[in-house]
């Protein structure tokens, strides 16, 4: 039976399906994705949209059909969450419930609400609408984040 489906049939059966959001990325549930951060001191990036939202729909193809958007993604834990997964956990939401959202997170699991899309609307400061601003979130919180750079960050902020 899975055989038919292929490799989308196994990921809709673990949890980990793209829906949408590209097949060349490995998609993690969040409680998996957390244990592999730790593990890898690689950080999160996590996509919180829902089914019914347009705006999720537009974001979709420009996301999936990104070269650099898959490459960035082998440095990072990626994770998308469709619907009810949306996390209750307040730091998911640091300015609001809109949707597509996109928070990147260090290796311990905790939110940067610092990084945030400096392309875009300043009052939905984790909204993305295309592929290249998605990027350069990707670029800035791999520098920020992976291993234990977020560690400096603060220290870096004060001189
Ligand atoms: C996804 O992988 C296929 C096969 O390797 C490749 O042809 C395609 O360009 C990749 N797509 C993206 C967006 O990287």
């Amino acid at each position: 039976m899975l055989v038919v489906g292929g490799i989308t049939a196994v990921q809709k059966l673990l949890g980990t399906s793209s829906r949408g959001f590209g097949d060349n990325i490995s998609w993690r549930t969040l409680d998996d994705g957390k244990k592999e951060a730790e593990a890898s001191g690689l950080p999160m990036m996590v996509i919180v949209h829902k089914t019914w939202c347009g705006a999720c729909k537009a974001l979709k193809p420009k996301f999936s059909e990104s070269k650099e958007i898959s490459e960035l993604a082998h440095n990072f834990i990626m994770v998308n969450l469709e619907d009810e997964e949306e996390p209750k956990d307040e730091a998911f939401s640091p300015d609001g419930g809109y949707i597509p959202r996109i928070l990147f997170l260090d290796p311990t699991g905790a939110v940067h609400p610092e990084i945030t899309n400096k392309n875009g609307n300043p009052s939905y400061k984790y909204f993305y609408s295309n592929a290249d601003h998605v990027a350069a979130g990707m670029k800035e919180a791999q520098e920020k984040l992976t291993g234990d750079a977020y560690k400096q960050i603060h220290v870096g902020d004060e001189l």
